[in-house]
């Protein structure tokens, strides 16, 4: 009440600008969370499955350390996702016996629907790969017992496609472990599941 009138306006005009642009910036802020929140909830992202469901081995021949030999797999993937479907833009497959990669190969790229079960049909022949001296003997103690225990690594470039909305690139590491092959083949193949992260 004391003070003029003139002072309490000027005081008032220097420190609103400021003020209004802090509370606009901050309600962006808490807007903007909240839309990615909404959405996030609406889409909630499930986790991308796979799993080895066939695998056999053709043509196998071990010549001193030597390896040749067909490899087949049917790897499974599943989008559990009703909201998202997946690009896979790049992906490479590697077997592997007792850490060493016998057998390696691309996949062309593709699109996975929502919901959707894409069954991978993986098949490399590979010929005289150098086995270490140990794994070769092992090889040809597993061989004759009826069953080789390999590893499958899965690395892959996907985007997320979310109505029109393309996400970033994530790195998706699958690891499928042991996949147990049978000799001779007539043996039931046991389902590998695997292990994801991306
Ligand atoms: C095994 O390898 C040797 C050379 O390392 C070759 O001379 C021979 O023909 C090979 N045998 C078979 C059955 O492939
Ligand atoms: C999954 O998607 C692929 C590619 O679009 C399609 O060929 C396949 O039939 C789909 N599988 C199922 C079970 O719908």
């Amino acid at each position: 009440m004391a003070l003029p009138r003139t002072t309490q306006n000027t005081t008032a005009k220097k420190t609103s600008p400021i003020t209004l642009c802090a509370i606009i910036c901050l309600a962006l802020i808490v807007l903007v969370g909240l839309a990615i929140l909404i959405t996030w909830l609406a889409i909630k992202p499930k986790k991308i499955q796979y799993s080895v469901d066939e695998g056999w081995i053709r043509d196998y021949n071990l010549n001193n350390s030597h390896l040749t030999s067909t490899f087949n797999f049917v790897i499974r993937t599943y989008n559990p996702n009703n909201k998202a479907s997946i690009y896979y833009d790049k992906m490479d497959v590697k077997v592997y016996y007792r850490g060493q990669t016998v057998s390696s190969d691309g996949i062309l790229p593709f699109h996975q629907p929502k919901k959707n079960v894409t069954r991978l049909m993986y098949q490399n022949t590979i010929k005289d790969v150098m086995l270490s001296s140990d794994s070769a003997q092992h090889l040809k103690l597993e061989r004759t017992g009826g069953q080789v225990d390999l590893d499958i690594k899965i690395k892959a470039k996907i985007r997320f496609k979310v109505g029109l909305l393309k996400t970033r690139h994530y790195k998706l590491k699958v690891l499928c472990s042991p996949v147990v092959v049978n000799f001779p083949n007539d043996k039931r193949f046991q389902k590998t599941d695997c292990d994801v992260d991306y």
